[in-house]
Formats: structure tokens, sequence, C-alpha cells
């Protein structure tokens, strides 16, 4: 198993127990990140299949589930799987997995949704992931994920398909974290060659909770977006006429 620094961290229990306990009602994740990424999700997933890849706590797994979904959560730190297992009673299939080392364990055209909050920053290689995304989606799947912000990243956003690797330090927990910073052309690129349409590309958005509980936050998160949100069509076995049926429907926000 990978020991960078990102899994050192997030392999902590008491970090993990500290992460659990924020995130469930913070401005950030509560009130901004989740709420705008999840409704990019169906509301009625009933007996639908979905993927929850790096599912952390397992916080969203519990959300999908009560939406009706069959849950699928992997993450590659065993510490946030016994978290999914305990908040979900067990009601998901949780697996430790190496997004880094592909889904060879998961089945080809078997899911019809994978959600991917605030992961895809970590992965050291993002065309194999996409790749790995659309061969275990179904053709006409959802692709949903949230990452930081290409426009904050530490890179032109104006040059081709630029990735840098940084350690950045996150004070609220007084670690070290290692992420990948990337251009909007190497995510978009990502997408595009593994035949996914990107349908929706919006900026995170703080709702009213926020305003109402988190009043500076919401101020600072209106004025600067820290994440997007997307939802990509899986169009693999797709002729190209029938391509644009998605961006006819979607939005670009
Ligand atoms: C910021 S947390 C997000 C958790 C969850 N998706 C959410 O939104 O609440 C990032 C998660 O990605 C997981 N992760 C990072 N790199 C990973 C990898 N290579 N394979 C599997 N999981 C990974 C971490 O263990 C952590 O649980």
């Amino acid at each position: 198993m990978s020991q960078s620094l990102s899994y050192q961290v997030y392999s902590d229990r008491e970090f993990v127990q500290q992460y659990e306990d924020s995130i469930l009602n913070n401005a950030w994740n509560a009130c901004y990140e989740r709420p705008s990424t999840l409704s990019l999700v169906p509301e009625n997933l009933k007996d639908q299949n979905v993927l929850d890849a790096g599912c952390g706590p397992g916080v969203v797994s519990e959300i999908l589930l009560e939406r009706g979904a069959m849950v699928t959560a992997v993450d590659y730190s065993p510490e946030m799987i016994k978290r999914t297992l305990l908040r979900t009673n067990g009601k998901v299939d949780a697996r430790i997995l190496d997004l880094n080392k592909g889904l060879g364990e998961l089945a080809s055209s078997s899911f019809d949704v994978v959600y991917c909050s605030l992961v895809i920053h970590y992965i050291d290689d993002l065309q194999q992931l996409f790749s790995e995304f659309a061969r275990v989606l179904k053709p006409g799947g959802l692709f949903v994920f949230s990452t930081d912000h290409p426009d904050l990243a530490a890179v032109d956003n104006r040059a081709e398909d630029l990735q840098v690797r940084n350690t950045v330090r996150w004070d609220s927990f007084n670690v070290s974290i290692e992420l990948y910073q990337r251009s909007w052309n190497h995510i978009m690129k990502a997408l595009i060659s593994n035949s996914f349409e990107p349908g929706i590309v919006a900026n995170a958005r703080p709702g009213e909770e926020c305003r109402v509980r988190f009043p500076k936050e919401y101020n600072q998160l209106l004025q600067k977006p820290y994440f997007i949100c997307v939802r990509a069509i899986c169009r693999k076995g797709y002729r190209s006429d029938e391509m644009s049926a998605a961006t006819q429907r979607d939005i670009f926000l």
C-alpha cells in the first residue's frame, strides 16, 4: 500500500475521527461542497449501483443509501473503511482499495453512477483513473466528482496541460498533505479522452444553511469558489452523432 504523506494522514485513527466530526457539521463540507456535488446526482437512486470512490468516513455513502442506491464504497485507508462500515451499519460493500492501482476487482459495466468527491487531486494519473471509471460504468452512466478549483491551482491555466504536485498545510487539522494542482485543460482532457461527455461543470455554491450558520465563510465562498463540481456522461460505445444529446440536456454553468 502507498506510504505517501497523504496515505499516512488519512490512515491515522485520530485524524480520521477529527475529520469525520468536522465534515459532518462544518461550512466547507456540510454546507458547501457536499450539497453542491450531491445536487448533481439524481434524488431517486432506487436499485442503482453506485460506486463511492474515495469514500472517506462514509458520510456520502450513507446519503446514497438513503436515496435507495446499492453502494460500493472504496478507500485506501483501512480506518476510513471501518468508519464507513460503522456509519452505514454494514449496508455497503466497503473495500480497501488504492485508486492509484486501478479498480481491477470491480466488474466492467457494472455501475450506474461513480461518485468521487474531493479525491482526484490525490491521484497520480488522472488518465488511468478516468479510464477505470469508464470501464466500470455502464454506457450512459454518470460520473460525478468534485475537486480543488483549477483557478486556484499553482499552474498557468492558459497553458495547455499542466499538473504540479505540492505539499500543502491543512491548518485546521495541523497536518501537511500532498496533492496535485491541475489546469482545466488537464482535467477536461482526461475526461474527454476517456469517453466522458461533461454536461455540468459548476462552481460549488454555499447554500442557505451556510448563510445562516456560517455568514463569514458564506461571504468568502461566494466571492471565491474553492471547488468545482462536474457531472459527465459515460459515452463508451456511442456513435459520435449520439454524443450531443447530453450537452443539449445539461448546461455549462
Ligand atoms: C478529502 S477526503 C474525501 C472523502 C469523501 N469522498 C467525502 O467527500 O467525504 C479524501 C479521501 O480520499 C481517499 N484517498 C486518497 N487517495 C486515495 C487513493 N489513492 N485510493 C483510495 N482512496 C484515496 C482518502 O483516504 C480520503 O478518505
